[in-house]
């Protein structure tokens, strides 16, 4: 599957889950896990998204290699993310466990989005 297709599917799983649980908030009135809901939506959706319509309109033939790296990177802190977050405001484990783990995510997900920059500026290819 092409990462453009890859990103758009994940994508859309990623808006699922964060619907999911908005529904679930809105209908038990508990807002608590408010900053996962956002979170899956806005790093899980909007930014796999994002990076989907990057590779189909911008993204020529980016390096596999590289192209592979920031896939896998931004993937695995996003679910990384979305788990410790509903960890978190869950209450189910402490802050003090979990803020080294989410301060590795939260880099890595910055570290991916300058592998996309990175990948985008090397780009000569004007797809048409
Ligand atoms: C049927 C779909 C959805 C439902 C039922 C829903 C429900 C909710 C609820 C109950 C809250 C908590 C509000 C609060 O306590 O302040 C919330 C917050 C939020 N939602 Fe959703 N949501 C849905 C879809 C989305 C989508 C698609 C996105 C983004 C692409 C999104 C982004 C956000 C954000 C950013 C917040 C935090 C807003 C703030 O800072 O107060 N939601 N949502
Ligand atoms: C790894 C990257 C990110 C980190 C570490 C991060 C961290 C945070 C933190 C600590 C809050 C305050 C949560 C609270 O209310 O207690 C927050 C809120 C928010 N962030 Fe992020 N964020 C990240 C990425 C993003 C992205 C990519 C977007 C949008 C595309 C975004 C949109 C928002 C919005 C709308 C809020 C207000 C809603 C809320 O409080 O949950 N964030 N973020």
């Amino acid at each position: 599957m092409s990462f453009d297709k890859k990103y758009v599917v994940w994508a859309l799983g990623y808006l699922a889950a964060g619907i999911c649980l908005g529904i679930f908030m809105a209908a038990t009135h508990n807002h608590g896990q408010f900053p996962t809901h956002a979170h899956i939506n806005l790093i899980g959706f909007l930014l796999s998204f994002g990076y989907g319509i990057i590779h189909k309109l911008w993204l020529g033939q980016p390096n596999p290699t590289l192209a592979k790296i920031q896939f896998i990177v931004h993937q695995a802190a996003t679910v990384t993310i979305i788990a410790g977050l509903f960890l978190l405001y869950g209450n189910f484990v402490p802050e003090a466990q979990l803020d080294p783990i989410l301060g590795i995510a939260a880099i890595s997900v910055l570290a991916s989005a300058l592998l996309m920059l990175y990948m985008v500026l090397k780009t000569n290819t004007v797809k048409t």
